[in-house]
């Protein structure tokens, strides 16, 4: 069977490219980690005080590793009684230096969960535990904000990180 000479280069094109994408790929899992993201955890929304959610809030771990747990709720996050007020805008304190890891779970719609100058914007499907880590090096005040419409008072959804 004979070819036409273009048509066998741009195979060649078509096939060198496929290469190149498969190996990317591989090279992204195997040496960089790159994974898709996957449910955490499931959990039933009514029957939070079963769960590790049942005490919200900051745990420290020792070195510099932190642990914050939270739910979001129409119009609130809540980080617990030493992060302020029950439905008030919560203000969660972190030393500066720590690795952080949020735990979080919407007890009711879909909820976001953005945090101002760092890497953390994650989606909260109710029935789903929400978990991410980023570290705090510089000391501020990072808004955390609610980036999923969830009605109508989707505006007045948000807290702060205080990193001191
Ligand atoms: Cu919660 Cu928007």
């Amino acid at each position: 069977m004979a070819i036409n000479r273009y048509e066998k280069y741009w195979l060649i094109a078509v096939f060198t490219m496929l290469g190149a994408f498969a190996a990317a790929l591989i090279v992204g899992v195997m040496v960089f980690g790159v994974r898709l993201p996957a449910p955490v955890a499931r959990i039933d929304p009514r029957n939070i005080a079963n769960t590790e959610f049942a005490k919200l809030g900051v745990r420290k771990l020792g070195g510099n590793r932190v642990d914050v747990y939270m739910v979001a709720k129409m119009w609130s996050f809540d980080a617990g009684a030493e992060s302020g007020a029950p439905g008030a805008p919560p203000k969660i304190h972190i030393p500066a230096g720590s690795t952080v890891t949020f735990n979080i779970a919407s007890l009711d719609v879909l909820h976001g969960f953005y945090i101002e100058g760092h890497t953390i914007n994650i989606e909260l499907v109710p029935g789903q535990v929400a978990r991410q880590t980023a570290r705090f090096n510089t000391k501020g005040t990072y808004k955390i904000i609610c980036d999923q419409y969830c009605g109508a008072g989707h505006q007045v959804m948000y807290g702060d990180i205080v990193v001191e």
